[in-house]
This record gives C-alpha cells, structure tokens and sequence, in this order.
C-alpha cells in the first residue's frame, strides 16, 4: 500500500506542472488540464504528437504549457475530418447554423472575463483589452446570426423570354484560418463566425506562441457543435510551427486561406495560394498615421493618439506608428501627449490599473531596441522613452517604454517611416498643409489604417475621397475598428477583408444559374445556330 501510495505521488511530480496561482486559477477555469504536456490538435478528437509548442508568459517569463502541435499525419487526418464536417454542415439550414453560433456567443459571452483574463496572461495585452477582444467574437457571433438569415443571392434579368438568372451562394468547402499572437481569440471569431455561417468547416492554426488561446476557445465551440450534433472537425485546431503553416497553405483541399501576419510572410502565403489557384484573405502590417489639424479638439484628439499608439504596447495592427501635427498645435500638443506618457502604469497586464504590458517576445524587445538604435543612429530626436525597463519587478517581463520620436527626415519612403515596428514607437513630423500631410500618410506600402482630427467639414471630405487616404480604414475624430465593418488593408497589407461588411462574400462560392422556364432554347446574345 505504501508502495502504491509513492509510485502515485512520482507520478504526480512527473505529470504535473507547478504553476503560479496567477496562472493556474486562469486554466483552471478554463478547463485546460495541468499536466506537463498539453494536446494541441483537434478534430473531434483531441491529440497532437508532434513538436512541443511552449507557452511563455511575457510578463514574468513563466512557462505556462507545454503543447503538442500536430505531425504531418495528424494534420491530414483532421483535414480529413474537416472535409466530412462539411459534407454534413452543408446541409445544415443557414439560420440553424446561425442558432449553433448564437449557442457559442453564450457560451464565449459566460467565460468572457476569464477567457480575456488568459489573453493577458499568454499575450501580454491589459485586462479590459483582453475581455473586449472576446467581446469582438461575441459581436461578430451576433452578426453572424443575423446574417445566418440574409446571406442572399440575386434574381437577374434574363435577355432571353422566359428565363431567369440566379446568383446563388454555396459554401466553399473547408476554410484554412491562421491566424497571429497579438489576437489571439478575436480574429479567428472574425473568420470563424462568418465562415461556420456560409456552412464552411474551419480549420484554425493559431500562432505558436499563443495556443492555450486557441485550446479555450476550441474547447468552448467544440462543446456547443458536440451538443448540435455537429461533428468538431467543422472548427479543427492544428497547433504547430512553419511546417503546419506551410502544409495548410499548400493544400489544395482548403479552398480559401485567411491569413494574419507579417508582409514578410503574406508574401509567401499569397503567393503560394494563388499557384494552386486558391482564395486568400490577408491581413498585413500596418503603419498608420494619424494627422491633427488646428482646429482639431486636443482634448478628444491627444488622449486617442495615446491609445493608439500604446494601447496593447504598440502590438495592434491598427496601432498609431506615425503621427502628422500641423505646425500651429504641434508643441501644445507634444506637450500633453508627453504629460499622459508620464502618467503611464507599467506592470502585470491582470492588474487594474495598468495601462501598459510587456512586449509578447523576448525578440520583439530586440526588435524594439534596434529600432530606436537606428532612430538615434540617423539623428532622430527621442522626446521621451527609448530604453528598456530595468526595474526589478519588470525584469522578468519584456517591457519596453513607449517611445516618441522625431526623425530627422520626413520622407515615408525612409526606412524609419516605412518599416513598420511591432512596439510602441510613435514617429512624429509636422507639416504646414493638409495635402502635404495626405501625402505622406500615403507614401508607405502598407494601407490599414489612418486617422485625421479636424472638425472641419471640406478637411473631411478630401480625407475621404479620392484625394484623401489610401487606406482600408479611413477615421475622422476616433481610432480602431468596430466588427460592423469590414476590416483590412489596402497595398501591402494585402486588401484583404474580415468581419463586417461584404466579407462575408469571400467564404463562399458563388454560380450564375439561368434556368429556362419556357418552350423554347434561344441563344442568348441572338446567336443563330439552326441547320
Ligand atoms: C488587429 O490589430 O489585428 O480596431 C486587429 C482594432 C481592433 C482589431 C485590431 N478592433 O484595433
């Protein structure tokens, strides 16, 4: 019996992982086991044998999971599964799709604040920005089960007497969804909602550096489809690294590629999807500007310039990387952007209060203090931040101060303004004439978002006309994006489009039926083919 009683507790040592209780009350909760090692695959089923995947929390460097990504085999296998998820969602009515995702949004919407409290900790990002990206799938949830309802096609005028045109929407099959750390639940929600609406199975790679994000959300939809009698292969989850990535991209059985991530790689995934002719939507960098006028209300504008540009430590694609002050405010406003940076609270993303996490990699942190090495390198002038914290409670994190910079050169096409830096550098310039600052705001590659503060009408109207940005978001007095419209980028952030508006249009395929109701076959365009 003793015997019995010590071979169990080695086990015990062996199998299970010491977790802080910050950590373990958060998995816990969240029904993520606590052994040593932790499946990252699911189709149905959950497995994974392939490389080890760690989770490393950015604030205090505690590894928090070790999880399993998928082998070759397993990801062929829940490819598989994911194809004959489809062959049964395809006949599941649209709007009994939309009652399953109205099921998942209850379910997300009850788990939401320990759900975005596990954003924060695997991510790095503050609390209440945690909870509003679960929010940003229960909304998108919303939205889909309303459009589980009008995801309509068209009756088109026929040439020809009694014919008819119809413009029908068909599910595509099975959608590839890979998605990046910095959202780690809301993007895949985008992809997820929309796509599981069309009847499209999904199969989600998450980035490695986030999967216990993807196990809870994977977990908390699997429950819902399992209860619907719907197989759990219609949301797989492939853990893995490169090869994953690689083998989802390249296979010809997943119709569309939606893609979240770096222009670097989006180059390569685009690339690779449309020589086997298949469909992408990527979403790229982002290097966006917000231009203030002098009629702008610094009290709305200064605070929003602030958030864009420290909010999730720089670490959103829509965050603000370069901002364009008109001569007459620039020093006022310099001024009070510089008195919020002091006031920052750095610490632990989980505590009220804090405004500013770490960076989410030990790399980024590099890439963040190469920055701003070459920034001082070619003159810049540092009004505040630069360093990295030295404080011993934020040691073990990878926190970075927030930096505003004045560049020596205004030119966009300088690497400082082109490159887009995931960290909380802000660049500033400033300028005489709107058209000038338009200018520059278009004069980088990439195109996601943009903001102009003014509250004059004609300012407006160029801002969002031809004349005005080139971007796929286009913001007068605010900043960010709500679920309702469509979101994406234009140039190299790779036009792609998610959530709201007509997204929803690229998760299907698409036919033009003419169906003759008469007694006759006419050609159309009145082509004579009689012998
Ligand atoms: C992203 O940065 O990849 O508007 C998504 C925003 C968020 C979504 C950002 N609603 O910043």
């Amino acid at each position: 019996m003793l015997l019995r009683k010590a071979i169990v507790s080695v086990r015990h040592v062996r199998c299970v992982r010491g977790l802080s209780s910050r950590a373990s009350n958060i998995l816990g909760a969240l029904d993520i086991p606590n052994s040593y090692e932790i499946p990252g695959v699911y189709d149905g089923r959950w497995k994974g044998s392939g490389e080890t995947l760690e989770s490393v929390c950015p604030t205090t460097g505690e590894v928090l999971a070790r999880v399993r990504s998928a082998t070759p085999d397993e990801l062929r296998e829940a490819l598989e599964k994911s194809k004959d998820a489809h062959i049964i969602l395809r006949k599941v009515p649209a709007p009994i799709r939309g009652e399953i995702l109205r099921q998942i949004r209850e379910a997300l919407a009850a788990k939401s604040d320990v759900l975005g409290a596990l954003v924060s900790l695997e991510m790095g990002k503050i609390k209440t920005e945690g909870v509003g990206e679960v929010q940003e799938f229960v909304d998108i949830c919303d939205y889909a089960v309303g459009l589980s309802r009008m995801m309509n096609g068209r009756v088109v005028a026929s040439e020809r007497p009694g014919h008819t045109i119809l413009e029908v929407p068909n599910p595509l099959g099975v959608v590839g969804v890979l998605t990046a750390f910095n959202f780690p639940v809301a993007v895949y929600g985008w992809n997820f909602s929309l796509s599981f609406a069309a009847g499209n199975a999904n199969v989600w790679k998450p980035s490695p550096s986030t999967p216990l994000c993807s196990i809870a959300v994977t977990k908390i939809i699997a429950q819902v489809l399992e209860k619907n009698g719907i197989p759990g292969a219609a949301s797989a989850l492939v853990s893995g690294g490169k090869d994953v990535g690689e083998a989802l991209v390249g296979s010809p059985d997943i119709p569309l590629v939606s893609f979240t991530g770096s222009e670097a790689v989006g180059r390569v995934v685009g690339k690779a999807v449309q020589s086997r002719f298949g469909k992408t939507i990527l979403e790229l960098g982002g290097n966006n500007a917000s231009i203030v006028m002098p009629d702008a209300d610094l009290s709305m504008a200064v605070p929003a310039v602030f958030f864009g540009a420290v909010g999730t430590a720089g670490q959103r694609c829509t965050s603000t990387r370069r901002l364009y002050l008109h001569r007459d405010i620039a020093s006022r406003f310099l001024d009070a952007l510089q008195k919020l940076y002091a006031l920052l609270r750095v610490g632990d993303p989980l505590v009220e209060g804090t405004l500013l996490g770490p960076l989410h990699t030990r790399a980024a942190v590099g890439t963040y203090a190469e920055a701003v090495r070459q920034l001082r390198e070619h003159g810049a002038r540092i009004l505040t931040g630069g360093q990295i914290y030295e404080q011993v409670e934020l040691r073990q994190g990878n926190f970075v101060q927030p930096t505003i910079a004045i560049p020596k050169h205004v030119d966009p096409a300088d690497a400082i303004w082109s490159t887009e830096t995931f960290a909380p550098i802000l660049n500033v310039a400033i300028f005489d004439e709107l058209e000038q600052a338009i200018a520059w705001n278009n004069g980088v590659p990439q195109g996601l978002s943009s903001s102009l503060w003014t509250q004059n009408m004609r300012n407006i109207g160029k801002w969002i006309g031809p004349e005005g940005s080139d971007t796929g978001i286009v913001n007068v007095g605010t900043s960010g994006a709500e679920i309702g419209a469509a979101f994406g980028g234009n140039k190299s952030t790779g036009w792609g489009r998610e959530s709201g508006g007509d997204a929803w249009k690229q998760y299907v395929r698409w036919s033009a039926c003419t169906i003759n109701f008469s007694d006759a076959a006419p050609l159309a365009q009145g082509v004579d083919f009689s012998t």
